[in-house]
């Protein structure tokens, strides 16, 4: 048993709160076991059990759950910086992308690369991830588009969900765009994801979810819904990247599907919030998304006063979300989506752990809950997510282990 005391604030992020209630406990302690949560409450009612374990002094820090990115693009091959220039210039994310660059461009050096090479790339992000405080994540394949390089990217993953203490949720989003060889025989991609690639990635078990892009550029309705469907026969959870660039009924669409989640939505309609928000479907902001390319942010306040969840992630990848820095986000969710900081936290933690079904067993700190647990050098949760920094991260517990040791900031936060 190990004791966590002198907690200024425990999130505890219980799943059936509100999401404007992130389950604040003042003046706390935390006790866990064999990998769970054993105790959560005010110090002062500690059980008398518990007073001789091994304990650690918080010094008025706050506990979180350990962070969850519920939406990155982890492993690709190269970078885009050139674009990043381009755009600062006046190109549009859409034109670049239509001359060749874009996806595409990631998607061959992806191909080009070695497991290895992915592998060495990946890993060094995971770790960057974790000190942040981060201890799951979803990722996705799709710069592969071609059996092989698709499976090499999901190959990636079980490696290095095995390699290292960062939880790694798979989908499978072979549908992100058309790969060039098929351009003018698109039906027959559309073919080979639902009869060939779908099958075995599920029978492999190389992939828990199914994510298509809904875009001009990428697929229309009618051939997202025979990939989806597909893939809900093959027993994957399913996903929608819609509405980002424009407003194609992507939102009604993941309802309509039954989603677990729909991704992006920067585009999203009243009706699409409507439709979303009857179906239960999660909304998965991404603000850093919304910085790069400049474009609106989620109207996450009228999601929220429809009675949908909003979950907060990164969308890490090459092009337009080029940093997997999940606080920096939530910040930028504070301030441009209009959103609280307790109602961020339960957005990156519960909420994200709920668009990726696990909400039974991570996102919250409370007894059976598996002792995922992020310390943050900060009094409170309002005064983290304002006060922002490049890490106030200043320990990591996974499964009831310690992989950021826990120690004091080389520069404390100064009360
Ligand atoms: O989520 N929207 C599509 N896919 C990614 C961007 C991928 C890229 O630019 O490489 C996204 O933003
Ligand atoms: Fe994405």
């Amino acid at each position: 048993m190990t004791v966590l005391r002198n907690i200024a604030q425990l999130a505890t992020c219980p799943a059936t709160n509100p999401q404007q209630d992130a389950g604040i406990i003042e003046n706390a302690a935390l006790a866990f076991a064999n990998g769970e949560i054993a105790w959560v409450g005010p110090e002062n009612q500690l059980p008398k059990r518990h007073s001789g374990e091994e304990s650690f002094d918080c010094r008025q820090q706050l506990v979180i759950p350990g962070l969850i990115d519920c939406h990155t693009h982890l492993c690709f091959g190269g970078w885009r910086d050139d674009e990043f220039d381009l755009r600062l210039r006046g190109h549009r994310y859409e034109d670049i992308a239509a001359a060749g660059g874009g996806i595409r461009s990631t998607v061959s050096a992806t191909r080009s690369a070695t497991i290895q090479q992915l592998s060495r790339k990946a890993l060094q992000a995971l770790a960057g991830m974790l000190e942040l405080g981060v201890t799951t994540i979803e990722c996705k394949s799709g710069y592969g588009l071609e059996a092989d390089s698709e499976l090499k990217q999901l190959e990636v993953y079980r490696k290095l969900d095995a390699q290292q203490p960062v939880d790694l949720i798979r989908t499978f989003l072979g549908a992100h765009m058309v790969p060039d060889e098929f351009q003018n025989c698109r039906d027959d991609y559309v073919r080979l994801l639902c009869d060939t690639l779908i099958p075995m990635v599920s029978a492999q078990n190389l992939a828990e979810f199914c994510d298509v892009f809904v875009d001009e550029n990428a697929f229309s309705i009618p051939e997202a819904r025979q990939i989806l469907t597909a893939a809900k026969r093959a027993g994957l959870g399913l996903k929608v990247h819609a509405d980002q660039l424009s407003n194609g009924g992507g939102a009604q669409f993941a309802a309509e599907m039954g989603a677990i989640s729909a991704e992006h939505l920067e585009h999203a309609t009243e009706s699409g919030i409507q439709a979303m928000a009857d179906a239960g479907t999660v909304a998965v902001s991404l603000p850093l998304a919304s910085l790069y390319l400049r474009v609106p942010y989620i109207a996450a306040r009228d999601m929220l006063e429809a009675g949908m969840k909003v979950a907060v992630a990164t969308d890490f990848n090459p092009g337009s979300a080029p940093s997997y820095h999940l606080p920096l986000a939530m910040t930028l969710a504070c301030i441009n989506q209009q959103m609280t900081p307790q109602e961020v936290l339960v957005g990156a933690t519960t909420v994200a752990a709920r668009a990726i079904c696990a909400e039974q067993r991570i996102g919250s700190l409370l007894p059976g809950f598996t002792a995922d647990i992020t310390v943050i050098d900060s009094p409170s949760v309002n005064q983290w997510l304002y006060h922002f920094r490049a890490n106030a991260c200043s320990g990591v517990v996974k499964s009831g282990q310690w992989v950021k040791a826990f120690a004091p900031q080389t520069a404390p936060f100064l009360r």
